[in-house]
């Protein structure tokens, strides 16, 4: 999963493709590239500096010959081939004058680079993207213009991919193309972009239009113009874009993924906005399932991945409690490569923050192609995953940028669980009364969570004590148990610590072997009804010598007992304690990440959105 972006017929095209390729940083980082073209001349330069590929790119740039008007950049998180500079992209075809960028896999690369070393092609990288360049230099020669070589390549390879090129030979022109992998275009007044998103055009482009599978557009000065694989034009689809640049940009905190924690009241807040009607129904403008449809309901299944996956444990017992479905909770990676059941009146609920996770993508797909009806939650609007589905709800969490999601996350459950309140009212399953008690103490939530975020000075105490720690369990019971696996995954993913994320009744089943001296231990132990059960397996883990961290509610005195530090957060309705539970949590992660002197908006090896399998 990698940034892609293009410029054709601006005077600052270099400045475009660098100040593009820095907000596309999320997407990857382990090495960067640019390539201008002008009348007979490409001019490349790469650099691979892990997460400071883009700034080494830069300097590198200040040697960039002036007069070229037309470009591409790519940002990258590896898949075939080292991240090192010589299979940074853009790669280049025999001649030199084509330059392509791509992110996604080319899954026939290897056959299709045995054809090309066969005819005479000379490779210099071991990514599978270059065989594009290769096979577009061969239709070059044939005669065919660079749409028309772009276009019968696109019938030669197979897998995911967005891919852009130019040809110094035809300068004032980017081709482009897109299957699975996401590709937007944006343009202005005699200026014209392409991107892996719309925040790497911001400030510059002023109307923005969406690619779709297997449509190739090409890019001139004047605007842009698109066909389908058969070459017959097709209209591409403008896109209503309604974050902006200062969305996106700091505001005063070190680093995004302390501004996003900070966002979470906003977010659910927002997500929950305009929900409610007078007359004490549900409603969601945007959802597009009618309410026959979801009465029709008789079996629930959520698909995702990471955070968003955790968000799915949690909607489970939601919908399950309140709506009285039955619930399965799917890795999406798994989900479509086995033989899923699909029976009729089966709701499958693909959860994504960004809308592009390929996993996801492709188990909806899945699950829709054996008739299930899709409903998408997604951050994104008009994200792939959301554009497939037969419906969405959006979460509104507004643009998260660190590759840690938090924001999202408290935002993705609120969503889920006034769908599954919505849900109980068409079903009959609860009370008008119970419905409005419940949706009050949604409506409370965010200002909970503001209440949580005061944990901040206890957290960083407690961050500063465990800072030689090396192994982490995370431990919680019915809702504090998909809690404790998203707190054990914000801690490994930014502190590069060994953590994991067990339900707490499970640890005497094989992983208390593992208790010892220098293990800490990190309970949930919010809920009033399994306290007693929680405290007995913090006796058990304290009887073996680890440290005891619990996040425990405001007036619980007996915890002190049991735990070496204690973060307190205000009671919350059971079923939704996870939106502010999760906040301490966040914060030790944080914490710690950055005790640690790791980057916490870019942890290694990782990327915002995951477009491979
Ligand atoms: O965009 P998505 O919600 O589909 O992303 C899914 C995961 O890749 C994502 O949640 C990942 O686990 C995060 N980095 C976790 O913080």
């Amino acid at each position: 999963m990698c940034g892609i972006i293009g410029v054709v017929g601006s005077t600052e095209a270099l400045a475009t493709l660098l100040d593009g390729l820095e907000r596309l940083e999320y997407r990857g980082y382990d090495s960067a590239g640019v390539a201008l073209v002008r009348p007979g001349s490409t001019w490349r330069a790469r650099s691979a500096a892990g997460t400071t590929s883009v700034a080494a790119l830069r300097e590198q740039c200040l040697a960039a010959p002036e007069g070229y008007f037309s470009g591409i950049g790519h940002t990258r998180w590896a898949t075939h081939g080292a991240p090192e500079a010589v299979n940074a992209h853009p790669h280049l075809d025999c001649s030199g004058k084509v330059a392509i960028i791509h992110n996604g896999i080319i899954e026939n690369h290897a056959v299709l680079r045995e054809q090309l070393l066969t005819r005479g092609h000379v490779f210099t990288s071991a990514t599978d993207s270059e065989v594009v360049a290769h096979l577009i230099e061969e239709q070059r020669r044939g005669g065919a213009d660079l749409l028309e070589s772009v276009r019968r390549t696109l019938g030669d390879i197979r897998g995911a991919f967005a891919l852009a090129v130019v040809d110094a030979s035809e300068p004032d022109v980017i081709v482009a193309a897109r299957r699975i992998s996401p590709l937007v275009v944006g343009t202005a007044p005699g200026v014209t972009y392409l991107a892996s998103d719309v925040p790497a055009m911001w400030g510059r482009a002023e109307n923005f239009y969406v690619v779709d599978d297997d449509e190739i557009v090409r890019l001139v000065p004047a605007g842009c113009s698109a066909i389908d694989l058969d070459g017959t034009p097709v209209r591409l689809r403008a896109l209503q874009v309604d974050w902006d640049l200062e969305t996106a940009q700091l505001d005063g905190f070190d680093d995004f993924m302390s501004k996003e924690i900070a966002e979470q009241p906003h977010a659910v807040r927002n997500t929950l906005l305009d929900r409610r009607r007078e007359d004490g129904s549900i409603t969601f403008d945007e959802i597009r399932i009618s309410d026959d449809e979801l009465r029709r309901v008789r079996r629930v299944v959520l698909v995702a991945c990471g955070t968003s996956l955790h968000a799915a444990h949690i909607a489970k017992y939601a919908i399950e409690r309140w709506a009285r479905l039955s619930v399965e909770v799917e890795i999406a990676s798994e989900y479509h490569y086995r033989d899923p059941l699909v029976e009729v009146g089966t709701l499958v609920i693909g959860i994504s923050q960004s809308g592009e996770t390929i996993d996801t993508i492709q188990a909806t797909r899945e699950a829709k192609r054996r008739g299930a009806t899709v409903l998408a939650v997604c951050n994104v609007v008009d994200a792939s995953l959301a554009r497939d589905a037969d419906a969405v709800l959006y979460t509104r969490a507004g643009l998260e940028v660190s590759v840690a999601s938090t924001k999202a996350y408290v935002a993705q459950i609120a969503a889920l669980e006034i769908l599954a309140l919505r849900l109980a009212q068409l079903r009959g399953t609860l009370t008008p009364f119970d419905i409005d008690e419940h949706l009050g103490a949604l409506l409370a939530v965010p200002d909970l969570i503001a209440t949580a975020l005061r944990t901040a000075p206890a957290v960083r105490a407690v961050a500063t004590e465990l800072l030689g720690a090396r192994d982490y369990f995370f431990i919680g019971r019915h809702l504090g148990f998909p809690t404790a696996l998203e707190g054990a995954l914000k801690l490994k993913e930014i502190t590069y610590l060994h953590a994991e994320g067990y339900a707490a009744g499970e640890l005497k089943h094989g992983p208390l072997a593992l208790i010892e001296p220098g293990v800490v231990v990190v309970a949930v132990v919010t809920d009033e009804l399994l306290h007693d059960k929680m405290m007995s397996n913090l006796a058990e883990v304290k009887a073996r010598g680890a440290s005891v961290v619990a996040v425990a509610r405001e007036d619980d005195r007996r915890i002190d007992a049991v735990a070496d530090f204690v973060l307190r957060v205000p009671s919350a309705h059971p079923m939704l304690a996870p939106m502010v539970d999760i906040i301490p949590l966040q914060l030790l992660a944080y914490e710690l990440a950055r005790g640690l002197g790791r980057n916490v908006d870019r942890p290694r090896n990782l990327a915002k959105t995951v477009t491979v399998e």
